[in-house]
């Protein structure tokens, strides 16, 4: 079943040079944090270019919820009247997160330091996926929780009337468990302390700062140190939400291996704890470049281009895999139409993903013809070379948006072409990936239509 949906089979084939400007949607962790911090705020936040994606609706009616308003201006402009930290009320209804994982654990985060109690379900994906990484901190400051086996969704979180602050390591590389406990924090009395041994995404701790909350940042031998005090006055914001780079590998990448292709991609987020996928491939040889680089709204953004390339395998330094923890499985594809093994160890959290991720990508590149190695922590690609990839499978998506999006990527390059048996769950991050890759020449279709 798609997440939202019938499933909706796909085919990608062979496909002439891909050529033109790919104008991809708005960062998907930003757009979320947008939605939560203005419901946070006292006031009108207004935001430009959020992702209108399923995921990141979910979170909007999700904060309408807990008493937020929530307005639709069109064309990608929405506001969020904020209710203040420690405003929220009290759903009456179920808060239905659908696939999104950052949705369903930085809402239980904002909402766990307040007295009222909450019950949050998902699709079969995110009913699947641990939250005892989220409802365990989340104890600490005094909020109970109660969920399936393993604390898995449906389960409700019963806010801590009385929170106290914590101090808290996060066991994992997780940008979602961090910005957890970081909004958790920031309904509790005095000094919530956050360490993480391996930097992750940023995002909540640059918002934090900017709607006015007093945080800090400090290397230490621990690791990244980030202290926030509690119970601030948040001011609303006027946030330009910029391009996601996670979206933009899909382009980026398809341009890399379909022979003779040209993209440009502009606009993008070039966060360092994000831009780890675009350091890998100029390792790999890829004739990738950063155009007309700048500022804006407090990120670095450039526009990509990305010309067809003769890719060589590499190692990629476990230490980089939190800055593409989301762009292993484009990653994976690319490496196929490589010379030689590309080599991706400390990747375990792609196990915890909207599915197993190394299990999905190891699967469907078989079925296509790529000789894979695997362990627990590890993805081994051995490279067919451009034009070397027979292709042919049909490939399980599993209700996630970035394996469906892989393969269809896969079979634009390969010899035959490569069927996912449901490109549904695309539109939960981005909705306009088939005209997209469609308008640059892609040959996907819809296998039913
Ligand atoms: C995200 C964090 C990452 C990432 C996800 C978005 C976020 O998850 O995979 O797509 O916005 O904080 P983890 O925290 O599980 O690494």
């Amino acid at each position: 079943m798609s997440s939202h949906g019938a499933p909706i089979p796909m085919t990608s084939r062979k496909s002439p040079p891909l050529k033109g400007v790919a104008d991809v949607p708005g960062d998907k962790s930003i757009s979320h944090r947008s939605l939560i911090l203005g419901a946070m705020a006292v006031g009108e936040t207004q935001i430009a270019g959020l992702l209108e994606g399923q995921d990141v609706l979910d979170t909007g009616r999700a904060m309408q919820a807990f008493g937020a308003e929530v307005t639709n201006h069109g064309q990608g402009n929405w506001s969020v009247h904020g209710v203040g930290v420690g405003g929220f009320a009290e759903p009456d209804q179920v808060i239905d997160c659908g696939n999104s994982g950052t949705g369903v654990r930085l809402i239980m985060g904002a909402m766990a330091t307040s007295p009222i109690s909450a019950t949050f379900t998902g699709d079969a994906s995110l009913n699947g996926r641990p939250m005892g990484r989220i409802t365990d901190p989340l104890a600490l400051f005094g909020a109970q929780s109660y969920g399936r086996k393993g604390g898995r969704l449906p389960l409700t979180v019963v806010g801590a009337a009385d929170p106290v602050p914590v101090r808290y390591t996060v066991p994992m590389p997780s940008a979602q468990v961090k910005s957890a406990v970081l909004l958790a924090g920031l309904n509790a009395p005095g000094e919530t302390v956050v360490i993480e041994r391996e930097a992750t995404r940023d995002h909540s701790e640059r918002m934090l700062a900017g709607f006015g909350a007093d945080i800090s940042v400090e290397d230490s031998s621990e690791g990244r140190v980030i202290t926030l005090q509690g119970q601030p006055e948040l001011t609303p914001q006027n946030i330009t939400v910029p391009r996601d780079p996670s979206s933009a590998a899909f382009p980026v990448c398809a341009g890399l291996i379909v022979e003779g292709s040209d993209v440009l991609v502009p606009g993008i987020g070039l966060n360092p704890t994000r831009a780890g996928l675009f350091t890998t491939l100029r390792e790999m040889g890829a004739d990738l470049t950063y155009e007309n680089e700048r500022i804006e709204g407090g990120e670095p953004v450039a526009d990509l281009r990305a010309k067809f390339s003769d890719l060589k395998g590499i190692d990629v330094p476990p230490e980089r895999a939190a800055s593409m923890i989301d762009e292993f499985p484009i990653l994976s594809v690319v490496a196929s139409f490589a010379v030689g093994k590309t080599v991706m160890r400390g990747v375990k959290e792609l196990r915890v993903k909207e599915s197993d991720r190394i299990d999905a990508m190891a699967r469907g590149l078989e079925a296509c013809g790529v000789t894979i190695e695997e362990d627990e922590d590890t993805l081994i690609v051995h490279g067919m070379g451009a034009d070397g990839v027979p292709g042919g499978g049909t490939c399980a998506t599993h209700l996630d948006h970035r394996i469906a999006m892989s393969f269809m990527c896969l079979g634009m390059a390969t010899q035959k072409p490569v069927n996912i048996d449901d490109g549904g769950p695309i539109a939960t991050s981005f909705p306009i990936f088939e005209r997209l890759m469609s308008d640059l020449g892609a040959q996907i279709v819809r296998t039913n239509s």
